[in-house]
């Protein structure tokens, strides 16, 4: 499944950056366990040059809130011990919402005018909470379309206090791209692994549209791929 899933982005960033655009290949990125293998394997093929950074920003989902960056359970953390720290991408070009600012809200509206400004994503990866979450989008009566502060479900902070030493420990917040930021992007690639996210799994393949599994939304985007190691 990484495997696909790193040749899947590096084909897609071929065919911008080869094109006559000169634009930046505009990638969306998750963090949580699933990604880590297309990340090694997105290094390896970087260093072989068989995937160049150099034309690439980067629009990390979500971000615990509040959270200090250098945190051990920081996605931004996550993210350059994972894969910025170890490819050839500009670091003025990479984007993740800071869980360290004290007004949430304009941090929230500044990224969705990064986005924008980058020219939208073209590739938005993303991974599947075992509720049904994308980024931190949660189960419940509304969804909010556009990057937003949220709290977390008792059963998020739950699933995510195997990082952290105790529930308390874990943030009750986070700021995370809006479903709607998330169907904005050209494509959509989601990578769904391990048993936990069965349910919702087969939710998703149910077809019904509902805001209480928010994966749910992806039928309505016309563009996505969906990777999975898991058997039916
Ligand atoms: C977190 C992240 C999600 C991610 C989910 C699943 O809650 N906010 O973006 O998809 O975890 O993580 P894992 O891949 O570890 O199961």
């Amino acid at each position: 499944m990484s495997r696909f899933a790193a040749k899947f982005v590096e084909k897609e960033l071929q065919i911008q950056t080869t094109g006559l655009s000169g634009k930046n290949f505009v990638l969306g990125l998750p963090t949580g366990s699933t990604p880590i293998g297309m990340y090694e394997r997105l290094i390896e093929m970087n260093r072989a040059w068989e995937v160049d950074f150099s034309k690439v920003t980067t629009f990390n989902l979500d971000e615990y809130y509040p959270i200090k960056r250098d945190n051990s359970q920081s996605y931004y953390k996550f993210m350059f011990d994972n894969l910025f720290g170890k490819i050839n991408i500009d670091k003025k070009n990479i984007n993740i919402l800071s869980g360290e600012v004290s007004d949430a809200d304009s941090e929230c509206l500044e990224y969705e005018k990064k986005i924008e400004a980058a020219g939208g994503i073209d590739l938005m990866v993303i991974g599947l909470g075992a509720n049904g979450h994308i980024g931190f989008n949660e189960p419940g009566d509304f969804l909010i379309p556009y990057t937003h502060a949220t709290d977390l479900t008792q059963d998020t902070r739950e699933k995510n206090m195997r990082f952290f030493n105790s529930l308390d420990e874990v943030p009750s917040k986070a700021l995370t791209m809006g479903m709607g930021s998330i169907l904005k992007a050209k494509k959509i690639l989601m990578l769904v692994s391990g048993e936990s996210k069965k349910e919702a799994f087969k939710n998703l393949l149910d077809g019904k549209i509902t805001t209480k599994i928010p994966v749910s939304f992806l039928h309505l985007h016309r563009d996505v791929t969906v990777l999975s190691d898991m058997k039916l």
